[in-house]
């Protein structure tokens, strides 16, 4: 212990953080050894480059200089491809076992400010079910259709790894079999104080980290060993999807089909967009530089890019990303396996970090963003692959985010728009569903994914005929 002190003291001294030793003399031997671990995984040479640009000169990547908006294929009904024919290549990727499930859920989840793995946060309508539960339900439904195991992967973070695997085992891991649920964590870089470059202690003998980003999803799926797996059960095709949203499709064999059979696809990585509202919509934007697919970001306020519009008035760059992606494992693979060392771009992120004040060691929990985190985002894969491809969907049928606790994308909107889909469908089928001024549906409706997966699968039940206002009903 002596020399591993000795020499992770001179080290932080030498990067000017040596504060993070502040307390060493109060914390017992397992603290001790626990700090000691800690500190020596720390990589200071990246970590104090990340510094310089990100955190005391606030370096932003460049962005390329001709931009245009990027391709997609749009929906119907001005669709000039044969939806029909994607969507039985797709099928039969699925007959044949060729597709994963993968929820990146390592994120902290701090604006919706849940305590506990988002997955297990209840978001549907009326009962309530976990996000994890929705997912494992759609998996269920589309093994069952298409007669083949859909292994789920999960990214976790090393702070919700143990409660999440306890979730899910606990709730029996929603009907799944177990030996087809893969959970990992990510990898977690130290937060640094924007004032000072300096990091953080989290209490008095740990330093305050992050998760890498969703980009870290990449690195972890291989470094988990998960991509080998795949592999060797020959898995192609990986479905993309983040833990906040209730509406997504797990599962989509029409996007799996143009991504996996589409003329100007590689089949390495596609993406999902819906047309943006407005210039300030808070997604990213999908567009095309030096003959690749790129994601540039919300800004706020938003460039002139985003506020830029065609002769008809509507957005030039309107394609919102909304986070869903498939992967083609050998992409995957052959991206950490590069010569020099995987390694997507960190971004900041302005964030509130408490942390332990090493003068007067009082615990402080700042009311403003006193930190930066620094984040690898999976998109900035996207210009990697060959050729990437981008397919309009429906936001009102898939997209309903939960990520913030009050608000835009809050419980409330979401519970509206799982409802106002839920009617929809019940609609098609010829039920009267009450609707209030703005349109929205005014019960509360759910359809569970063991009921039915899309619209049609309502054929077989048998519906009442009207909902009444301020009903509630699960089906
Ligand atoms: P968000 O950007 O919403 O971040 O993540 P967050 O950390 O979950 O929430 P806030 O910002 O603290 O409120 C989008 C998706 O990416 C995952 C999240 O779990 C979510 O599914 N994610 C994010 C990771 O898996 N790892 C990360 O390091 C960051």
């Amino acid at each position: 212990m002596p020399d591993r002190l000795s020499s992770i003291r001179a080290t932080l001294d030498s990067y000017g953080q040596g504060h993070l030793l502040a307390f060493w003399d109060e914390l017992d031997e397992a603290h001790q050894a626990a700090l000691l671990t800690q500190l020596h995984g720390i990589d200071f040479d990246q970590l104090q480059v990340l510094i310089e640009t990100l955190v005391v000169r606030t370096q932003q990547a460049e962005r390329p200089r001709d931009v245009e908006p990027a391709p997609y294929y749009a929906q119907e009904p001005g669709s000039t491809y044969d939806a029909g024919h994607y969507r039985e290549v797709g099928e039969e990727l699925l007959r044949a076992g060729k597709v994963a499930a993968f929820t990146v859920a390592g994120g902290q989840g701090t604006r919706l400010g849940w305590k506990g793995p988002k997955g297990a946060y209840p978001a549907t309508v009326v009962t309530g079910s976990p996000l994890f539960r929705v997912f494992a339900e759609q998996i269920l439904a589309n093994q069952d259709r298409y007669g083949k195991t859909i292994r789920w992967y999960i990214l976790t973070s090393p702070a919700n790894d143990t409660p999440t695997r306890a979730f899910i085992q606990d709730n029996r891991c929603f009907g799944l079999d177990r030996r087809n649920i893969f959970m990992f964590p990510q990898a977690t870089i130290p937060s640094i104080e924007a004032e000072t470059g300096k990091l953080l202690l989290t209490d008095k003998g740990r330093v305050a980290v992050n998760p890498d980003g969703h980009g870290g999803s990449i690195k972890a799926l291989v470094a988990s060993g998960a991509i080998d797996a795949m592999l060797a059960r020959g898995v192609e095709h990986i479905s993309y999807f983040q833990v906040d949203n209730p509406l997504v499709k797990v599962i989509d064999p029409l996007f799996i089909g143009l991504h996996a059979a589409a003329p100007d696809s590689s089949g390495e990585m596609s993406s999902k967009m819906v047309r943006k509202t407005s210039p300030d919509e808070k997604v990213g934007i999908f567009c095309r530089a030096d003959g690749k697919t790129i994601v540039i970001e919300y800004s706020d306020p938003p460039d002139e890019l985003a506020q830029q519009r065609d002769d008809d008035g509507r957005l030039r760059f309107c394609a919102g990303s909304i986070a869903v992606h498939m992967l083609g494992v050998k992409f995957v693979k052959k991206l950490a396996s590069g010569d020099d060392g995987f390694a997507l771009p960190y971004h900041r992120a302005e964030k509130i970090v408490p942390y332990v004040d090493t003068k007067s060691a009082e615990l402080i929990q700042p009311t403003q963003p006193n930190a930066v985190k620094m984040e690898t985002l999976v998109f900035d894969a996207l210009p990697l692959a060959e050729s990437s491809i981008v397919y309009e969907t429906s936001r009102i049928e898939e997209f309903a985010p939960i990520k913030n606790a009050q608000g835009n994308d809050s419980p409330a909107t979401s519970h509206q728009l799982q409802s106002d889909r839920a009617g929809r469908w019940l609609e098609a089928h010829g039920v009267t569903v009450p609707r209030d001024a703005d349109g929205h549906v005014s019960a509360r409706i759910e359809i569970s994914p063991l009921t039915a997966l899309e619209p049609n699968d309502l054929a077989k039940l048998d519906l009442p005929d009207t909902i009444e206002p301020g009903q509630t009903i699960a089906l």
